[in-house]
């Protein structure tokens, strides 16, 4: 298994599987179930997937040693502040059936984030994490976390794919020791992504899927990556990008396909952080 090690040491697996939008308690289950059989040891969740209890299931069904695992799960905005994010990771791992976590990150950089991270340090030196990060922050957001607290985050997981490539942002947590990690590397099929002529040529020329030149490129660019799918044979294909390599002309062909610009909602919008903000969820 391919890995990076994080600014703490901790080795984290390059290549993991992603839950988002699998609300079937029967389907998670058996698509972890099968990533975990197919090979992968990461898997990226959260409290507001509503998905974790499946999660925990399916790796307690595998048998997968505890120690060979790296399970992500990610602090809802509802929860940041001291004292309620520690409720909420009791919770998580409660519903995962750990106990303890590979990496617990910020979900969303909105609402008492301070104070949350105040309470994932004090979990992180009592061990009950390996490693603590962020997700969706951008430089300024993430210089100001660094500058005011002890730890500095081990990841970033930002949305990056071939139409939103984030060079600078990778540049920036690489100066950090802030390992980059993808969010949808296939900007869940977003702006025909998988009929792109370009990746369909590049992947042509390897005899290869258009999922696996994408996440091959950010695998090359050393960034983590966690497709998600509910099926079988993607969830096989999705991890079989070892024994080929992308070459400076097909890199220099998909840097041409960034649009600089997220598919989904902008960080920089106030709308997203009120609608965000207002939310209530049944964690
Ligand atoms: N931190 C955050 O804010 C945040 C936000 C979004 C996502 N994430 C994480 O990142 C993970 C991945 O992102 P994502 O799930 O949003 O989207 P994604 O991985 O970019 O795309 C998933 C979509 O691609 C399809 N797909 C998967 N493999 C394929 C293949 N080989 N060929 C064709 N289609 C394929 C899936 O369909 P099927 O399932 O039908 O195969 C699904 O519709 C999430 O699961 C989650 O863990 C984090």
């Amino acid at each position: 298994m391919q890995t990076v090690t994080l600014n703490n040491g901790v080795k984290m697996p390059i290549i993991g599987f992603g839950v988002y939008q699998i609300p079937d308690a029967e389907q998670c289950e058996n698509a972890v179930y099968e990533a975990l059989m197919a090979g992968y040891r990461l898997i990226d969740t959260a409290a507001g997937y509503l998905n974790e209890e499946a999660v925990g299931r399916a790796i307690k069904r595998s048998g997968v040693p505890r120690e060979e695992l790296f399970i992500t799960t990610k602090l809802w905005i509802q929860d940041a502040g001291y004292e309620s994010a520690k409720l909420a990771f009791a919770k998580s791992l409660k519903k995962l059936q750990l106990d303890y976590l590979d990496l617990y990150l910020i979900h969303q950089p909105f609402g008492d984030y301070y104070g949350a991270w105040r309470a994932m340090e004090d979990l992180y030196r009592e061990g009950k994490i390996r490693a603590i990060g962020v997700s969706n922050f951008l430089p300024d957001r993430l210089m100001d976390l660094i500058v005011h607290n002890e730890i500095v985050p081990a990841v970033n997981q930002v949305e990056t794919h071939p139409f939103y490539q984030q060079h600078e942002s990778a540049e920036f947590m690489k100066e950090q020791g802030v390992q980059h990690q993808s969010w949808a590397p296939f900007a869940e099929g977003l702006g025909g992504m998988f009929g792109n002529e370009t990746l369909v040529s590049i992947a042509a020329k390897h005899g290869k899927s258009v999922a696996q030149v994408v996440l091959r490129w950010l695998v090359q660019r050393q960034i983590v990556v966690i497709p998600k799918s509910v099926r079988k044979e993607r969830i096989v294909e999705n991890f079989d990008i070892f024994d080929f390599e992308l070459d400076a002309g097909d890199l220099e062909r998909i840097s041409g396909l960034d649009t600089r610009e997220t598919l989904f909602l902008s960080y920089r919008d106030p709308k997203f952080a009120k609608m965000l903000g207002t939310l209530r969820v049944e964690l």
